[in-house]
Order: C-alpha cells, then structure tokens, then sequence
C-alpha cells in the first residue's frame, strides 16, 4: 500500500521544496558531497529539517545537542537557527561520516559554532555530561535505533525545565503500533515510548510523517521540570 502512494508522497514533498524551501547552497552541497562520499541517503528531508529549523527559532535556542551528525544536514539547518553565540554539540559514530560533515560544516562556514564529535554516543555523553555544558535548550536524537531509549535518558539529564527533545524514526512505517514486532529497532522505540509515557517530567506527543523518505514520524517532548 506505501509503495503506491510513495511517488506521490516524493512530488508533494518536491513541490513544498520548491516553493517553501529557499536555494541553500551549503545544504544541497552538504548532501551532493555525502552522496559522492557513498553515505547512505537518510538525512531528514528539506521539509523535516526546515521544520527542526523552526523549532529551534520558536525556542529561541542558544544551545543544541544531536546525537547522530551523518554527513550533517540535519546539523546545517539546526545550526542556521542559532544566533552567532549560539552552540551545537554533534555526535557521530563513524569516522567516515564525521570526516564528510566536518567538510560540510566548514563549507558552510559553521565551524565556529559546532562542534563534531566523533565516538558512540554512549560514550561521549556520559564526558559531556561532566562538561557543564548542559543543559541544552534543544536535543535532536537521531543515531543508532536501539540506543533510542538510553539516549532519551541522557537527554533528561542534560535538560532543563523547556527544553525541546526531538527524536527521530519513531513510527518505523508503523510497525511501532506493533507489539510482536521483532525487529530491534521497533522494540526500541516501543521501549522509548514507554519511557515516554512514564516520565513525570516531560509532556510528549509524536506525529506521523510521509514524504519523500517514506512513512515516519517524530516524537517531540517537552521538558516541565
Ligand atoms: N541526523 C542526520 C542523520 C543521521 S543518520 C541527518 O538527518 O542529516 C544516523 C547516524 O548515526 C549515522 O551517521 C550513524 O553512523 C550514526 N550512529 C550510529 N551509531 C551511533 C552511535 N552509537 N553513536 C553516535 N552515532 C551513531
Ligand atoms: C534511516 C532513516 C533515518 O532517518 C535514520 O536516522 C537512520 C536510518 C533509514 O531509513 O534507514
Ligand atoms: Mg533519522
């Protein structure tokens, strides 16, 4: 059934692109440079990240957390709503991927402002957390799935009462809504969810998304102290 809607789901999301979506340099060098580099095609789309963009705006965020940088266009338009003394922290796994996103901030003449990570998230934050860095005004979860739910933790830790957790691939084509899924990363967010539920300390809510990057969603929650 997705796939039958998947082209139109791919020519509305090109066409809010085009009229919405004003010509980026950086940010289309940022995935042409990815693709060369053969990471794989899953950044947020042009409309997704220009939604984590206006996110940021509404809060008026001064500091930033991602956990998951890839070639770092979710990081660009994230980063582009910061002001000039404004921070983002990135975390990413794979040397190969940190390699192309540190090109593709440079590029967009970001570097000040971020700072790229390399290493598993699970090691990084536990030093960052010791840091006094935190806490961050908004944090982007979008690593590694299984770890979902423990970077979720982490992410509490590093908040404050406002702060903004978006999380990445929650509805997994709706295989969520399923509890005898065996697949891990649907566990995982089945696992998230749960946690979601109930922290006393957070309000939440998720929204399903189609579009060129098929069917998903986005958790997004707000921490209320
Ligand atoms: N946020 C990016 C997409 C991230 S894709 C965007 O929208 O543009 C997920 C990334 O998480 C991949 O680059 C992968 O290498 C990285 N990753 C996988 N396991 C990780 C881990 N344990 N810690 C940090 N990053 C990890
Ligand atoms: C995939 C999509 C993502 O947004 C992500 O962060 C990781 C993987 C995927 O479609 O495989
Ligand atoms: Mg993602």
């Amino acid at each position: 059934m997705n796939e039958d809607y998947q082209d139109r789901w791919t020519a509305v999301d090109e066409y809010l692109t085009d009229l919405l979506i004003p010509s980026d340099p950086a940010l289309e060098a940022a995935l042409e440079d990815s693709d060369a580099a053969g990471l794989p095609a899953i950044s947020v789309t042009p409309t997704q990240g220009k939604l984590l963009w206006l996110f940021a705006r509404l809060i008026g965020a001064q500091k930033i957390l991602e956990l998951g940088t890839l070639g770092a266009y979710s990081t660009i338009w994230l980063a582009r709503a910061l002001p000039k003394d404004g921070r983002l922290i990135t975390m990413e796994a794979s040397p190969d991927h940190a390699k192309v996103a540190a090109a593709n901030l440079q590029r967009a003449g970001l570097s000040d402002r971020i700072e790229l990570r390399v290493g598993r998230g699970l090691d990084l934050l536990p030093v960052l957390a010791t840091e006094g860095i935190a806490p961050f005004d908004l944090i982007f979860i979008d690593a590694d799935k299984v770890n979902t739910p423990d970077y979720f933790v982490w992410a509490l830790k590093l908040s404050r009462p406002g702060t903004l957790i978006i999380t990445d691939n929650v509805i997994r084509k709706g295989a969520v809504a399923d509890a005898k899924s065996k697949d891990a990363n649907v566990a995982a967010m089945r696992r998230f969810f749960e946690l979601l539920a109930k922290e006393k300390g957070v309000s939440a809510t998720a929204i399903q998304t189609v579009g060129s990057k098929g069917y998903d969603g986005f958790a997004i929650a707000i921490v209320s102290g």
